[in-house]
């Protein structure tokens, strides 16, 4: 009997992790893809919507519609990484530009309209700032309900990357992702604890690009990013979003523990960083998210070398 597909819905900020986790959500069959959406984030909204575009169609899939979001967060003033994702946001590789119709319905009604359709079964994967699920939040007030649960990319439990304190998507717009942890859908929380053992060297993504010309591309815009993660400590590339996208069908792949997150938004050395209740005996008086602690790296990398050689 065919399997029923999982409606997902991908809201990024391309951005040479999000495009990695693009290529992934594409090759999953399993995955019904109802709609990407772009928000400001390692670069810009006019590239992230541009590299959205162009993304999916590298991908085989214009079939899939791409809305423009947020082009800056809710309030802090916009934070860009063109030091991790070169200035087009793809580690300044070029890529054919998608002749697809220009999409102009913002993010937040296309998200609604698309969890409405879906009538509950809607599964978001954000991997950028939450700046477009916070606004979407807002003007909906029954979407909270209509999404099945938000698995993200971002946070962290102990450490930081944008500062000591916050996980970079978080510290984008942390009033956003307080609003999106506040909001009583599940969460799932991918974040630095978990996606920094996700760490892919030089050498193995030297071997995933010679898998197909798909492949060669996300090593390619990899190598940007590279430099800057070496001179901090990093020898390779981290499949921060990848893992948000992978989790739905293989949660097997990672495991984690449920707790209570909240976002600071009022500190000064502390803003945007996700608190969790997991290693203190002082617990919030919920459990709003499912915090991923761990990885199976092995089994991770050959579930990508998989679905990858799939192009
Ligand atoms: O901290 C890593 C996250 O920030 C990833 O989503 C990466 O794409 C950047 O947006
Ligand atoms: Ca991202």
């Amino acid at each position: 009997m065919l399997e029923k597909k999982i409606p997902v819905w991908l809201d990024t900020d391309p951005g040479v992790d999000d495009a990695m986790a693009m290529a992934l959500l594409f090759a999953i069959d399993a995955y019904d893809v109802k709609g990407v959406s772009a928000v400001a984030g390692n670069v810009e909204l006019p590239k992230t919507f541009q590299n959205a575009r162009d993304l999916v169609a590298f991908f085989g899939r214009k079939d899939v519609p791409v809305y423009p979001g947020a082009a800056r967060p809710l309030f802090r003033e916009p934070r860009t990484c063109y030091f991790i994702h070169g200035q087009n946001g793809l580690g300044d590789v070029p890529l054919p530009a998608s002749d697809a119709p220009v999409e102009k319905k913002p993010a937040w009604d296309a998200l609604y309209e698309a969890a409405k359709a879906a009538e509950g079964e809607l599964t978001l994967i954000a991997v950028g700032p939450l700046t477009n699920v916070a606004l979407a939040l807002g003007k909906y007030g029954t979407l909270g309900k209509l999404l099945k649960r938000i698995v993200i990319m971002g946070g962290s439990a102990t450490y930081g990357n944008a500062t000591p304190a916050a996980e970079a998507n978080i510290f984008c717009d942390p009033e956003a992702a307080s609003t999106v942890f506040q909001s009583g859908v599940p969460i799932v929380m991918c974040g630095l604890d978990m996606t920094l053992k996700t760490v892919m060297s030089p050498a193995e993504l030297d071997e995933m690009g010679r898998l197909n010309p798909t492949a060669k591309f996300l090593r390619d815009a990899a190598q940007h990013g590279l430099s800057y993660s070496q001179a901090h400590g990093i020898d390779g590339m981290a499949l921060h979003d990848p893992t948000a996208v992978l989790y739905p069908l293989y949660p097997e792949l990672f495991s984690g523990e449920e707790a209570g997150v909240a976002v600071e938004t009022k500190g000064t050395i502390t803003y945007g960083k996700t608190v969790t209740d997991l290693f203190s005996d002082k617990q919030f008086p919920f459990k709003n998210a499912l915090v991923m602690l761990d990885v199976n790296k092995a089994k991770l990398f050959e579930t990508v070398r998989e679905l990858l050689a799939r192009y």
